[in-house]
């Protein structure tokens, strides 16, 4: 569908190994899987899904300054570790006024190593999501279009 709305999904560094990578941690499904399962949703709205992946935080950058123009009213971030080292991104995030902001991770950053329990991105966000796995996506998705919806 061709909508004049749309929600970015931005996916940092190593999410592209999903499905193989720490199993035990992030879970089978890949992230194909993930976009997959965010279109269909999209699908039901009138939403356009932009959802992409990059490993170079200049990238995720210049994804974020786009959105705008793009018409971008939500943006669902897995900034991966970018999201504990980033204040690059943050700021990025902080040029946008009128989108709404959820961090989303697939584990518990709470419950893993301490240098994962800091981010740059939950302050600065409407909601975030962490342990859920891929749900958490789905959830944050929901989420962002209900505050599109003005339904939430
Ligand atoms: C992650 C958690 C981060 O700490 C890690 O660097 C990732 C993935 C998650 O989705 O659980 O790459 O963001």
């Amino acid at each position: 569908m061709n909508a004049e709305k749309s929600i970015l999904v931005i996916n940092g560094p190593n999410l592209n190994k999903l499905g193989s990578r720490e199993l035990n941690i992030y879970g089978e499904q890949t992230l194909e899987d993930i976009r997959l399962s965010l279109s269909s949703l999209a699908s039901l709205e009138t939403i356009d899904l932009i959802f992409c992946q990059s490993n170079s935080e200049s990238e995720i950058i210049d994804e974020i300054h786009e959105a705008e123009q793009k018409g971008v009213k939500g943006i669902l971030i897995n900034a991966a570790a970018f999201t504990h080292t980033s204040i690059a991104i943050r700021d990025a995030l902080l040029t946008l006024s009128n989108v709404f902001i959820v961090e989303v991770h697939l584990s518990n950053i709470f419950k893993r190593e301490k240098f994962r329990h800091q981010s740059y991105i939950s302050d600065i966000s409407d909601a975030v999501i962490a342990g859920m796995g891929s749900q958490g996506y789905e959830y944050g998705f929901k989420f962002i279009m209900g505050k599109i919806n003005g339904s939430t």
